[in-house]
C-alpha cells in the first residue's frame, strides 16, 4: 500500500485547502494513507505530522489559507536538514510528497527528492509566476480582490477627481497587475514588463487630466518603485490630487473562487492519478481545463512567458 504525506509551503493561497482535500481524499478513495504535515518544511523537520481521515479535510473547501499551516523555510537548503526531513518521511515508510506552493517550494521538493523521496508539486501561489503551469491556485481569487478593491477605490477617486496608484502583489510577476489592471479599466499598468520612469505616469496622468476622466488608475506590481514616493511626484508635476494605497495582505485571504477550488480539486486529484501509475518528481501545471505534468528538473529550468500579448492588450485598452 502506498503511503502519501502532503503540505502547504511559502506564501498561503486561495485554494490551498481544497487542493490537500483533493490529495487527501483521493488517496483515501484509493486506499493509501495519508498524513498532513504541519507548517510546511519547518514542520517536516520538526516531525510535526497528523494521519488524515476524510473528515480531517470536511468544511475546508471554501476557507482561505492553508488548514496544514505553512512556512518559509531557507534551512531546507543545508544537506543535513533535507535528510532528516527525509527521514522523518522515510521512517513511516512514507515514500510519496505532495508539496503545494511556489517557486521556492518546488526547489526545496528538488532537493528532498535527491535523498530517496518521490515528490509532487502543485502550483500554489496568487502570484501566478510558476512557468510549468498556465495557472497557479489562488491567482484568481487574488485578482478577484484586487478588482473588488479598486473598484472601490474608484468610487472615492471619481468622486474627488483624483489620481490612485494602487500597488499589488505579484514578487517579480506582473499577473495580478495586468490582469487586474485590465479588468478595471486602469490607465496604466506598471510591471516589469516594460519600461517605466516616474515621468512617464506623469505624462499619462496629464493626459489623463486632459481627457476629463473621472479617476485616473495606475496600477503597480511590488518591488518596482515606492509608491507613495511616486503619487507625491505625480502630484507635484501635474493639476491631479494623487494618493497611494498599498493593497499588501488582502490579496492573500478570502474565500477561493470557484475556479480556484476548481483547478486544485483537479490537481490534487490528477496528482494522486500520477503517483498510482508510479510517476515520480514531477510538477503538475494546468490552463484551468487541462492538466498536465512536467518533470520537475525541467519545470525548474522553465523560463517565464514573455507576456507580450497580455501587455499589448493593456496598452490597446488605456
Ligand atoms: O508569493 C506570494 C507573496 O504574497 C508575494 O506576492 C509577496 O511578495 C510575498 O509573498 C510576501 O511574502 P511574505 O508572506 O513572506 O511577507
Amino acid at each position: 500500500m502506498k503511503r502519501v504525506a502532503v503540505l502547504t509551503s511559502g506564501g498561503d493561497s486561495p485554494g490551498m485547502n481544497a487542493a490537500i482535500r483533493a490529495v487527501t481524499r483521493t488517496c483515501l478513495f484509493k486506499g493509501y494513507d495519508v498524513y498532513g504535515i504541519r507548517y510546511g518544511y519547518r514542520g517536516l523537520y520538526d516531525d510535526e505530522m497528523e494521519f488524515l481521515q476524510k473528515k480531517s479535510v470536511s468544511e475546508k473547501i471554501n476557507h482561505g489559507g492553508t488548514f496544514l499551516g505553512t512556512s518559509r523555510f531557507e534551512d531546507l537548503k543545508n544537506d543535513e536538514v533535507a535528510q532528516k526531513c527525509a527521514n522523518n518521511l522515510l521512517k513511516r515508510d512514507i515514500q510519496h510528497l505532495v508539496v503545494i506552493g511556489g517557486d521556492g517550494s518546488y526547489r526545496g521538493a528538488h532537493k528532498l527528492g535527491q535523498f530517496g523521496i518521490k515528490v509532487y508539486c502543485l502550483p500554489g501561489t496568487i502570484d501566478n509566476d510558476i512557468a510549468s503551469s498556465k495557472l497557479s491556485i489562488g491567482f484568481d481569487t487574488a485578482t478577484n480582490t484586487v478588482v473588488e478593491a479598486i473598484d472601490r477605490i474608484k468610487d472615492s477617486s471619481s468622486s474627488h477627481s483624483r489620481c490612485s496608484i494602487v500597488e499589488v502583489m505579484g514578487k517579480n510577476c506582473g499577473d495580478i497587475a495586468l490582469h487586474a489592471g485590465i479588468a478595471v479599466g486602469a490607465e496604466a499598468i506598471i510591471t516589469n514588463k516594460e519600461e517605466f520612469s516616474f515621468d512617464k505616469v506623469v505624462e499619462i496622468v496629464d493626459e489623463s487630466y486632459q481627457a476629463r476622466k473621472a479617476n485616473t488608475i495606475i496600477v503597480v506590481t511590488e518591488n518596482i518603485c515606492n509608491v507613495i514616493e511616486l503619487a507625491k511626484y505625480v502630484e507635484d508635476k501635474t493639476t491631479m490630487e494623487t494618493r497611494s494605497t498599498i493593497l499588501g495582505y488582502i490579496q492573500r485571504g478570502g474565500v477561493p473562487s470557484a475556479l480556484d477550488r476548481f483547478i486544485a480539486s483537479s490537481l490534487g486529484a490528477f496528482t494522486v492519478e500520477l503517483i498510482e501509475q508510479d510517476i515520480e518528481n514531477i510538477s503538475v501545471g494546468t490552463t484551468g481545463l487541462t492538466f498536465y505534468y512536467t518533470d520537475l528538473a525541467e519545470a525548474l529550468e522553465m523560463e517565464a512567458d514573455s507576456k507580450e500579448k497580455l501587455v499589448r492588450l493593456s496598452n490597446y485598452l488605456v
